[in-house]
């Protein structure tokens, strides 16, 4: 029987870690939903006009490293504004969440959008600094020059557009469990989302 995990957030709140996790522990699929929008924001910035790029991504759009970079993710929150964008994007979403042996979809929407049906919904979030500075590590790390003010400015950019859209704008659904990751570590995060869901498992 299918069961969907819905894991949404603000940028770097630790989703994608959690998200990972949770898929291992239960031997579910697991999609980070943001990288479809990534891979459209990379397509806009070669040239191509969003909503062709929505209708006709494929598989390997979502394999670059270059999806990574903060120029995309900027680019990504400025195509997840456009309606047409994310209604092209709702069916391969939706048809993933409900396989047979079980889905974890971390994004800004799934819990109120993609899958208010879902069986578990977190929403995972930290204070803007705390999710900066762990940005800012991963990509001084991958090698990539930049400073932490600058990468608490694109944090706190992409949060607004994400916050303020009219079409499936960033907030909790009302049935999620709210998981602040400020001052948990990586263990403790995951420990806590698991508990969440085996207690909805339970039901
Ligand atoms: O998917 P999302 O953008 O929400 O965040 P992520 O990629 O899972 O996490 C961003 C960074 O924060 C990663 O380098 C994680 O290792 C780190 N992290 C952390 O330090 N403490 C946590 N409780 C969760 C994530
Ligand atoms: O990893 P991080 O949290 O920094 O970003 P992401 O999850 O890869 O998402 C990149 C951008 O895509 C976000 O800032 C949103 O504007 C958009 N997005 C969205 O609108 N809906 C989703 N379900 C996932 C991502």
């Amino acid at each position: 029987m299918g069961f969907t995990i819905a894991i949404d957030g603000p940028a770097a709140a630790g989703k994608g870690t959690i998200s990972r996790a949770v898929a291992a522990h239960f031997g579910f699929a697991h999609l980070d939903t943001g990288l479809l929008y990534r891979a459209v924001g990379a397509k806009m910035l070669a040239g191509e006009a969003p909503v062709d790029a929505a209708r006709n991504l494929v598989p390997e759009d979502l394999e670059s490293d270059e999806l990574r970079s903060p120029g995309v993710a900027q680019a990504a929150s400025k195509v997840a504004v456009i309606a047409e964008v994310r209604a092209a994007l709702v069916d391969f979403q939706r048809a993933f969440a409900r396989r047979a042996g079980g889905a974890v979809l971390d994004g800004r929407d799934i819990g109120t959008v993609i899958c208010p049906e879902a069986e578990a919904k977190l929403f995972v979030t930290a204070t803007a600094e705390v999710r900066a500075t762990r940005r800012f590590l991963e990509l001084t790390q991958k090698g990539t020059v930049t400073t932490l003010e600058e990468v608490l400015a694109d944090v706190k950019a992409r949060d607004e557009r994400d916050m303020n859209r009219a079409e499936a704008p960033l907030r909790p659904a009302g049935d999620a469990v709210l998981i602040d990751t400020s001052t948990l570590a990586i263990e403790e995060a995951v420990a806590k989302a698991i508990a969440a869901i085996e207690a909805r498992r339970a039901d």
